[in-house]
């Protein structure tokens, strides 16, 4: 199948690799989550770069984190390419927290389902560390970010709960909401 993306999203590279990653063999649309290993790390880093709208923290960043919490760091794949991917860490704040550090989905597929799926995963995976809530932090103007999260609470019968703000630390960063999810519910 091949891919069509929309123009000034992705390079002509990016695509033409994208492309042929589809092209081997499976049904269009197969989508995987599973957990993130040391060689998807530069994917990873790739894809947080595509999004255009997260952070962008060094591959060293990006290797901590797997190492520190490995179940709390997910990919989506789909036909073979990471289109995905959500970090975290656990016992973040009160110890009965798990932190979502970053979620991002390539713009090509964002819109699809695979941010839900990832969140989905990541939650099932807290809970089994015995996590009962998430922590996360969302910028005034990311409304893809909230919404997703929003759903989510709501489809387990919770809300988000904005509980502080993060400040922008001398002005070296935008302020950021910083909310609760409790997982406790219809889970
Ligand atoms: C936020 C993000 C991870 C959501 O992933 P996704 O795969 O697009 O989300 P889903 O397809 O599961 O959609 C979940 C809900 O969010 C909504 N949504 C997704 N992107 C949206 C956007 N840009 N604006 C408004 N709503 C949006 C969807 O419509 C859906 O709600 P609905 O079912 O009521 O229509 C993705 O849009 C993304 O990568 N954004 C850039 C990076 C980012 O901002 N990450 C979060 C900060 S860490």
């Amino acid at each position: 199948m091949a891919i069509e993306a929309p123009e000034g999203r992705m390079s002509k590279d990016e695509r033409d690799n994208l492309n042929e990653l589809t092209r081997k063999g499976k049904p269009a649309g197969t989508k995987v989550i599973r957990q993130m290993n040391y060689n998807d790390l530069s994917s990873v880093y790739e894809l947080a770069h595509n999004t255009e709208r997260l952070d962008i923290h060094t591959p060293y960043t990006y290797w901590v984190m797997l190492n520190s919490s490995p179940k709390l760091m997910l990919v989506a794949e789909r036909d073979d390419a990471i289109v995905g991917f959500v970090g975290g860490l656990g016992a973040f704040g009160d110890g009965e927290s798990a932190f979502v550090w970053q979620i991002g989905v390539h713009p090509r597929w964002q819109g699809s389902g695979i941010g839900s799926c990832l969140l989905r995963r990541f939650v099932d995976e807290a809970l089994s560390l015995g996590f009962r809530s998430l922590v996360f932090t969302i910028g005034e103007d990311n409304k893809g970010s909230f919404r997703l999260f929003a759903k989510f609470a709501h489809s387990i019968g919770s809300n988000l709960k904005k509980v502080d703000e993060t400040g922008s630390i001398r002005g070296l960063m935008k302020n950021e909401n910083i909310y609760h999810i409790a997982l406790t519910r219809n889970i």
